[in-house]
């Protein structure tokens, strides 16, 4: 790919300058690529019903073609123009979350390209809330196509310096509008099945949608076997992952402090071990000799939502031969950091 010269251009989060919007707007109308900040992660964007601006994106990304990306609309009305059936629940889930953090998987119409769905017969569509997204959406006045904007298998990026870092000199523009606020991806709910089956945690919880959905499926990732270090998960599903080797640590507290420092212990030099902790965690850890990132309290999880990327790709600068990571509750939003995490690893430790 031929390195382009990528612009960063400065906008306020909570009014968007009009002028800067039109000139992302205009990129996008071109065929051009744009990074955005959503209140999940930032979006790499492309006019989603223009097929060559779509293909661009997997080429920045190094995304393979057989990964399918998510349609932001700024509206509800625009799902009749991207699905081909949008059944009721569909109204009923936009109307409870939407704008936010819930994509829906619809059956696809003939006007969505083939290359953002990867071929197949559905298409995933989000309503954003955050006013940058919404304003290009609408200054554009098309359906925006934008996966995370990081290099594919990378950890999502959070701040447009994540960006820069990933795809400077392969797009157009980075529209730079600070940190986002719920950190993790969102939640994607396949509503094309009798039951609805959720595909990915994110920033709409399970306690969420089970209030909406009482019949709500939920795929079981295989659980890791106790005191057996194993590969997690499987190679293909290795994703938001650092380039240092990460190895997540579960348990209860206790477990998880006393096996992290077996492990630290075990390693030639403890200076080369980076850890990713909780508040809760600070006085057990306060001697060690490498570097440590502190995420949030383990009483507030949107917190440690908020911060968890970017603490991983902090450490991960640092060049630590191996980083220990703790995992989270299964509730609420700690359900999308225990995936993440999972996914991060090279090896899941259960104590
Ligand atoms: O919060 C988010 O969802 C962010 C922001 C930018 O909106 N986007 C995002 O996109 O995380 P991406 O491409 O990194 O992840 C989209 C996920 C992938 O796991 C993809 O496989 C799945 O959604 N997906 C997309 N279209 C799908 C479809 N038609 N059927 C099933 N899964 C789909
Ligand atoms: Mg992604």
């Amino acid at each position: 790919m031929q390195e382009k010269e990528t612009l960063v251009l400065a906008i306020s989060a909570e009014q968007p300058e009009t002028a800067v919007l039109r000139k992302a707007a205009q990129i996008i109308k071109s065929g051009g690529l744009v990074a955005f900040p959503t209140e999940t992660v930032y979006g790499l964007g492309a006019n989603a019903l223009d097929e060559t601006a779509v293909r661009a994106i997997f080429t920045a990304k190094r995304r393979p073609a057989y990964d399918p990306i998510i349609v932001h609309v700024a509206s509800i009305d625009a799902l009749s123009q991207l699905a081909t059936e949008v059944p009721p629940i569909a109204y009923q889930l936009a109307e409870q979350f939407w704008p936010g953090p819930l994509t829906l998987i619809l059956p696809k119409s003939e006007r969505v390209p083939n290359a953002i769905s990867a071929d197949g017969p559905t298409v995933a569509v989000r309503c954003p809330s955050h006013p940058v997204a919404r304003g290009l959406i609408e200054a554009a006045g098309t359906p925006i196509g934008a996966p995370s904007a990081n290099r594919f298998s990378h950890t999502s990026p959070t701040t447009a310096q994540h960006v820069w870092h990933d795809l400077n000199g392969r797009i157009d523009l980075i529209l730079d509008g600070g940190s986002t606020q719920i950190g993790v991806e969102s939640t994607v709910l396949d509503i094309t099945q009798p039951d609805p089956v959720l595909l990915r945690h994110g920033g709409v919880t399970v306690e969420m949608l089970t209030a909406v959905l009482p019949n709500l499926q939920i795929p079981q990732p295989k659980p890791a076997k106790p005191n057996t270090p194993q590969r997690a998960p499987g190679q293909l599903d290795r994703h938001y992952a650092p380039q240092t080797p990460l190895w997540l640590i579960t348990g209860t507290d206790q477990q998880i402090r006393h096996c992290l420092k077996e492990r630290i212990a075990a390693q030639d030099n403890p200076k080369d071990v980076g850890l990713l902790l909780a508040h809760e965690d600070a006085t057990a850890f306060e001697g060690h000799e490498g570097p440590v990132e502190f995420v949030g309290a383990l009483s507030r999880l949107d917190d440690v939502a908020q911060n968890l990327f970017y603490a991983l790709r902090h450490l991960d600068a640092q060049r630590p031969a191996l980083i220990l990571a703790r995992d989270y509750p299964e509730t609420g939003i700690g359900r999308a950091l225990h995936d993440r995490l999972r996914r991060a690893a090279d090896r899941h430790i259960v104590c």
